[in-house]
């Protein structure tokens, strides 16, 4: 029996600018904050930078005619900020601008949805001198770049999205430094996380009063959270790593707030949510879609001499080279309870996919066949949301192509398209036939 995918369901691939686009210099671009912070010693995996990465802003047209090839009907990417404002507010950049503008035309040419993200962890670092994420004219700035793009594109792009996975972002560059800005100060998250809200409800409005069609959303970062045992103990913690990982996040975009455990727990460190009154209703502004990325699970345990209760236990099913669980149930899972939690929204997988570090053999064929199996696992989940109710629409495999993992530098490899990065040159994968293929059929065997 095939599972078959409901009509007009559509197949993507996503990508994000600092992690393809390379060229960091060029065309008046401005520095970003992981400019900043590929150039400082022992960030990166093997001091590795983005200045290059695939070299997309010089191959772009090349990179449209392969999605074309692999029959993409929809291309999630981000604009970097600092491209069409190098200082992040003020001067507008046309050259930076134009990129965008030709890209969008290109997928449009080929019948490629274009989905654009406006902020994949790229702050202008001109913002960051004056306080990133933690100074709440952020917010502002960010509605104000948000506003170009939908009066520069809004006539031919119809999908946005607004801040991808601010948890990350949040998390990682201002509570443990990982990312960038390297900052590691609890009261800065706080700060970071509202803000960053913040600004995502102000873009959304922004959205609605360009009179612009179309629609917007976030995109979070998710984990399908499962418990370690089956204690009443054990399933409340479970609640406990949804209130600080998932509602943290949901909650306010849903209007219901941030959740009050971890709004206690920040303020029990002395790290309080800078929230002013009106807030919360600027970042309940509706929105269209909920943008899910998902690539894993993980296992919960209570552990109540934590100041969140929580904690994670230790990984029972076998790892993948990012350190992630082979879960392939966690998509279905996740978007079960998402959709349950919120109402049915409308939504769109906005990344999912698998590490898989496979490197060409003798042939030069890619046969990347763990990526393949959790590739069609993850989809068979969905599927199976799909049928109980989950309103889902499109699907985003994370990566169109290797590119720039962040911290890990160029040592993860997630594309269905192989990158040489000594000579650039692009080889779709095993895993790439094969989402041609489900793409064709919209499904694949049970
Ligand atoms: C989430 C992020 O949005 C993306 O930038 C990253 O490369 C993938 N996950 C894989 O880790």
């Amino acid at each position: 029996m095939p599972l078959t995918f409901p009509d007009g369901f559509q197949w993507g691939a996503a990508t994000a600018a600092y992690q393809i686009e390379g060229a960091v210099q060029e065309d008046d671009r401005g520095l970003s904050i992981w400019d900043t912070f590929c150039r400082q010693p022992a960030r990166i995996q093997d001091g590795d930078t983005g200045d290059i990465a695939c070299d997309h802003y010089h191959r772009m047209e090349e990179d449209v005619a392969l999605m074309a090839e692999l029959g993409l009907q929809t291309y999630r990417f981000s604009v970097a900020w600092s491209r069409v404002l190098p200082f992040g507010k003020g001067a507008v950049n046309l050259k930076g601008l134009d990129f965008y503008d030709r890209l969008v035309d290109a997928l449009l040419a080929r019948g490629i949805q274009p989905a654009l993200t406006l902020y994949h962890w790229d702050l202008p670092q001109s913002l960051q001198d004056l306080g990133g994420w933690a100074n709440r004219d952020t917010a502002d700035y960010f509605a104000e770049y948000a506003a170009l793009m939908y009066d520069k594109l809004g006539d031919r792009v119809t999908r946005w999205i607004t801040l991808n996975e601010p948890i990350i972002f949040t998390t990682f560059g201002h509570r443990t430094g990982v990312m960038a800005p390297g900052i590691r100060d609890l009261g800065i998250t706080a700060k970071a996380v509202h803000h960053a809200m913040l600004a995502h409800g102000k873009a959304v409005q922004a959205f609605r009063g360009s009179g612009r069609a179309g629609e917007i959303g976030i995109t979070n970062a998710n984990t399908s959270f499962e418990p370690a045992d089956d204690t009443p103990e054990t399933a409340h913690a479970v609640e406990l790593a949804r209130d600080f990982d998932s509602r943290l996040f949901h909650g306010p975009v849903y209007g219901r707030g941030y959740p009050i455990s971890v709004l206690r727990y920040y303020e029990s460190k002395d790290a309080p949510f800078p929230i002013w009154p009106g807030d919360m209703e600027t970042i309940a502004a509706p929105t269209d879609f909920l943008g899910v990325n998902l690539y894993s699970r993980s296992l919960i345990a209570a552990d109540p001499g934590r100041g969140t209760g929580y904690r994670l236990a230790p990984p029972t099913l076998p790892l993948l080279p990012m350190g992630y669980e082979m879960a392939p149930h966690a998509l279905g899972d996740f978007v079960r309870w998402v959709s349950n939690e919120y109402g049915r929204p409308k939504i769109y997988i906005t990344e999912n996919g698998v590490c898989d570090n496979t490197e060409p053999d003798a042939t030069g064929a890619v046969n990347d066949t763990v990526r393949m199996d959790l590739l069609q696992g993850f989809l068979r989940g969905l599927h199976g949301a799909i049928a109980d109710g989950a309103d889902v629409r499109a699907y985003y495999l994370w990566s169109l192509m290797d590119n720039f993992e962040w911290a890990f530098g160029y040592s993860k490899r997630f594309g269905i398209v192989h990158m040489d990065f000594e000579t650039l040159a692009r080889t779709p994968k095993a895993s790439a036939r094969m989402y041609s293929e489900i793409i064709r059929r919209n499904g694949m065997e049970a």
